[in-house]
């Protein structure tokens, strides 16, 4: 095998030639399973064909299949920078049987592709399967004559494999290969199994039942098999790499990472251009898919692995003048041949992860000096409470897992507990501001608030926070002189809030009194000549034509 493309094709041509039909890798967004985020495995794209709820135009199936497990079920993001072997975004051949085949020839077309065409030696392999399918175990023992203590049984959910907490699902059996002793790490099913030496390399699925919502499992209408191989598992053993980044798919992309940020390559940079090549992988894939960062769903996926490389570039003490965006080219030419749609979003993707270093730099350098203050008591062991990891999230953009991967190092964890339950409560609060935003009759407001005053001077050009006093408090849709709690909507005499406007969202940021009573604003919007404020009550409480700073949110 001369080069990856290469090794993508071999793998297409020998099911094809075994009558399977081949398919194109899918979208990374699932077009019909609401259940998942993106793409986790090869066999999402043919979830209905094994429920039965769709018949297939082919029993049998190959493909490679762009995947990305950042969160939810399977979740690799904190594993990245830590592993040889783990990625946020990942290629998955596998072969699929819709009720055609299944154990036996499932297992003799793994077997014959990895040691007739790949040439694998049988010593360097080894079997696990479900404890309670020994007919599985028959059948490696009849295909590979290997000893007793080449096929392991293993009693836990390892081997039986589920797309997530509801769907298709079996008992599975995995190949795994030894990178050999002078790796760490032991055998499946032994304590120190998640080292590097054995990796598991290909999963055989036999997909027999379906998990509903109520937990029940039932069988399947017909017996099927969903295999999945991590093609950058394969490249390294085939290019004699005990560690995928040091395959042809990471190495030329690390250097060029490290020549553009005029990093030397050692064992102190070495995590962090790692991190920053998967990172870029996974956000540029995910982009091409259309999707941007935001706050909820896919784009928040995406928003924590860009922060997660960006926090990975200032750990480099990379120049403010380099950007995430500008690696781009180079992921480009390690997958134009195989992805074309990476070239036709070349812009998009490039302007969208530039965006979101504009978005976050300045918060990440705050943020950090911010944890670094509050942690530095901390020991072994220790929480860092809620307050500060909701702080970092709300105020300063850190997704929580970015908290935790900085606090991993020291051994510290956070208050989650203390979180979610900050965060429930914001979220409480902007359910309440959508209902309340769409309950309000702009006419009405309009002749109550000209009472009170006609407009709203911005003078927010050069400043992110500016005196003022409050001329008006609506709560409720209606007028109020005083607010302690809830959602509400200020307007001030003047303010350095950019209000929504020409599609570009409206600022967001706090509303300060002299007594250090807080008003968190989620959003700002024009009414005529007013520029309003809406959020809630953060602390304390307001009164109308109190004096008040506004302070816009950099981020
Ligand atoms: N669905 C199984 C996996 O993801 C086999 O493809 O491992």
């Amino acid at each position: 095998m001369t080069n990856i493309h290469d090794l993508r094709k071999s793998f297409l041509d020998f099911f094809k030639k075994n009558h399977h039909h081949i398919y194109p890798s899918a979208s990374l967004i699932p077009q019909k399973d609401p259940s998942i985020l993106f793409t986790n495995a090869g066999m999402v794209p043919f979830k209905d064909y094994f429920i039965g709820t769709q018949k297939p135009d082919h029993k049998k199936a190959v493909s490679i299949q762009k995947c990305i497990r950042a969160g939810g079920k399977h979740n690799d993001l904190e594993n990245v920078g830590y592993t040889a072997r783990h990625h946020t975004f990942f290629e998955m051949m596998g072969n699929f049987s819709f009720g055609d085949y299944f154990k036996e020839e499932a297992i003799l077309l793994s077997w014959r592709y990895l040691t007739q065409i790949l040439q694998l030696p049988p010593e360097k392999l080894y079997i696990t399967h479900h404890a309670s399918d020994t007919q599985t175990r028959i059948l490696w023992k009849k295909i590979t004559s290997f000893s007793d203590h080449k096929i392991i049984s293993i009693t836990t959910e390892d081997n039986f494999w589920s797309m997530g907490t509801t769907g298709p699902c079996g008992p599975c059996t995995e190949i795994f290969y030894d990178h050999g002793p002078s790796i760490k790490g032991g055998l499946p099913g032994t304590l120190d199994a998640d080292g590097d030496r054995f990796v598991e390399i290909w999963n055989l699925v036999f997909m027999a039942f379906n998990k509903s919502e109520d937990g029940q499992t039932s069988d399947l209408p017909m017996q099927s098999v969903d295999t999945g191989m991590g093609l950058e598992r394969l490249t390294a053993i085939l290019e004699n790499k005990t560690d995928n980044y040091e395959t042809s798919l990471f190495r030329p992309l690390i250097h060029n990472i490290a020549d553009y940020f005029n990093q030397a390559i050692s064992s102190e940079s070495l995590p962090s251009l790692r991190v920053i090549a998967d990172h870029l992988r996974s956000s540029s894939f995910i982009i091409a898919e259309g999707i941007q960062p935001s706050n909820e769903g896919r784009g928040y996926v995406l928003r924590r692995i860009i922060r997660r490389a960006l926090r990975y570039m200032h750990l480099l003490n990379i120049s403010k003048k380099l950007y995430f965006a500008d690696l781009f080219p180079f992921l480009l030419q390690t997958m134009i041949t195989d992805y074309p749609e990476l070239e036709q979003q070349s812009s998009f993707i490039h302007n969208i992860l530039f965006e979101e270093q504009e978005k976050f730099s300045s918060t990440l350098h705050k943020g950090l000096i911010l944890l670094e203050q509050e942690s530095k008591d901390l020991k072994k062991g220790d929480l860092l409470s809620g307050d500060i990891a909701f702080k970092l999230y709300d105020t300063y953009g850190f997704p929580l897992d970015l908290t935790q991967d900085i606090l991993k190092k020291e051994d510290i964890k956070v208050d989650i507990n203390n979180f979610n339950y900050l965060l429930n409560q914001q979220k409480e609060n902007s359910k309440q501001s959508s209902d309340y935003k769409n309950s309000f009759d702009k006419n009405e407001l309009e002749a109550t608030l000209k009472k009170y005053i006609q407009k709203t001077h911005f003078i927010g050009d050069d400043a992110l926070s500016a005196d003022g006093f409050i001329a008006a408090i609506i709560q409720n849709n209606q007028q109020t002189s005083f607010i302690d709690k809830g959602r509400a909507i200020f307007i001030l005499d003047q303010t350095c809030f950019y209000a929504e406007s020409g599609g570009q969202k409206g600022d967001i940021g706090l509303i300060k009194s002299l007594k250090n009573s807080v008003f968190k604003v989620e959003n700002t919007y024009f009414l005529n000549h007013l520029i309003l404020h809406e959020g809630y009550v953060k602390k304390g409480f307001f009164r109308a034509h109190e004096p008040i700073t506004s302070h816009v949110d950099p981020s």
